[in-house]
């Protein structure tokens, strides 16, 4: 089963953000985000993924509508656990949330979900999601105990945290960071789990990622929209595509 590709095009709302505080006075602010979805499909994104944060920082409530609507791929909504965030999931039922932590002073999701030690409030929310017909991911580190509460949980899928394997720049922690991750989805796969992974990924690391077993999709969001600043989106995504054809299965 080849690697799927889910796009973040939070950072095009970020760019779109910097001038228009809300999208409410111009619908055609610029860049328009679903012409950028549009691209990240045509590139061969097999999933959209937007963030909408409780600061509305860069995904506006409008971005959700038009997205969930476009049909263009499959949405992968990014959530925090909070009551407001979720009744706006149930409204437009993408295919998968994933819930991550949300923490107002970071600059993009820091650490992974603590399911081990948020069970109950985890629990509803997941049962609630899943009665909607939406698929569940929980946004965690590759640790063996939140894998277990994953399963415990019920969700169908986890997406393991490459932040610190992707900010390990020496090749001991490195390598340590990748051992970590193949412990991870070896056990998520035994769990029975989808294992996907994502933050920090690029074009210069993907291919380490290719020792971790069991992978069925990787999110990557910061380079891609980077790189398209230079060659277009559609183009960076089509490149990074390419690169993770290289993955062995
Ligand atoms: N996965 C999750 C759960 C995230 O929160 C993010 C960042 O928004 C990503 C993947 C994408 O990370 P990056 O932008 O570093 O590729």
């Amino acid at each position: 089963m080849s690697l799927k590709l889910g796009v973040n095009i939070d950072h095009v709302a970020t760019l779109r953000q910097a001038r228009h505080a809300t999208m409410l006075d111009s619908p055609n602010a610029e860049p328009v985000l679903l012409d950028l979805a549009r691209e990240a499909v045509a590139g061969g994104a097999d999933s959209i993924t937007i963030h909408l944060r409780a600061d509305r920082r860069h995904i506006q409530d409008r971005d959700v509508t038009d997205i969930c609507q476009a049909n263009l791929a499959p949405v992968n909504f990014e959530m925090g656990n909070t009551e407001e965030i979720l009744l706006i999931a149930l409204a437009h039922r993408p295919a998968f949330v994933c819930l991550v932590p949300e923490n107002r002073q970071e600059i993009s999701t820091e650490g992974g979900l603590d399911a081990a030690g948020l069970q109950a409030g985890l629990e509803e929310t997941i049962k609630r999601l899943q009665g909607a017909g939406i698929a569940v991911s929980l946004f965690i580190d590759p640790d063996p105990q939140q894998l277990e509460a994953t399963k415990q949980l019920g969700a169908e899928m986890v997406e393991l945290h490459t932040g610190a394997f992707a900010n390990a720049l020496e090749p001991g922690p490195r390598q340590a960071e990748l051992e970590r991750l193949t412990a991870g989805a070896a056990l998520g796969h035994q769990l029975g789990l989808q294992v996907n992974a994502g933050h920090g990924i690029n074009s210069a690391n993907v291919s380490e990622l290719f020792q971790v077993p069991h992978l069925a999709e990787l999110n990557i969001g910061h380079h891609l929209v980077s790189r398209a600043l230079h060659v277009g989106l559609r183009q960076s995504v089509a490149e990074m595509r390419r690169l993770m054809d290289g993955y062995p299965g």
